[in-house]
């Protein structure tokens, strides 16, 4: 909760005490970075026009163009890459049980 507060979020909600698609309040966009939830979960918790949009299985195909504007953004502070653990190439089959467990913070390294 601390750390996702530390790198910009207004308000954080902690899933394993509440369950955001009850709580009444209505978004203009639900992102789920987690592929935890469903878009027809999200149904009524969606503004009109609302946008619903999910990360699972997306590989990112960045232009040129996109990348000189998120380095601007970490340049200016404004977008903050969260490192949780870095492993050498010998600690990858570590690396690979830490990450499946599903609660990593941010990113995990393999530095080569
Ligand atoms: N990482 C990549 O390179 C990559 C690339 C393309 C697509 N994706 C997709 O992105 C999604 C997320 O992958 P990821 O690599 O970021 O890591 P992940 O291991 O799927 O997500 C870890 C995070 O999910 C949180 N979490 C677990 N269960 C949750 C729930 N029920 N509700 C809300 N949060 C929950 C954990 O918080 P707690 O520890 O507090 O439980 C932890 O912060 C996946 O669908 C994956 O397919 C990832």
């Amino acid at each position: 909760m601390e750390l996702v507060k530390s790198i910009g979020a207004d308000k954080v909600i902690d899933y394993t005490k509440e369950d955001f698609t009850k709580s009444g309040e209505v978004y203009d966009i639900v992102f789920d970075a987690v592929y935890m939830i469903s878009k027809s979960q999200c149904k009524n918790i969606l503004k009109e026009n609302g946008i619903f949009d999910s990360s699972h299985g997306k590989i990112p195909q960045p232009k040129e163009k996109d990348l000189v504007f998120l380095k601007e953004l970490i340049e200016k502070g404004k977008l903050k890459p969260v490192i949780d653990k870095t492993y050498t190439m010998e600690q990858i089959v570590e690396g690979h049980r830490y990450v499946d467990k599903g609660h990593k913070k941010g990113h995990v390294i393999i530095k080569i």
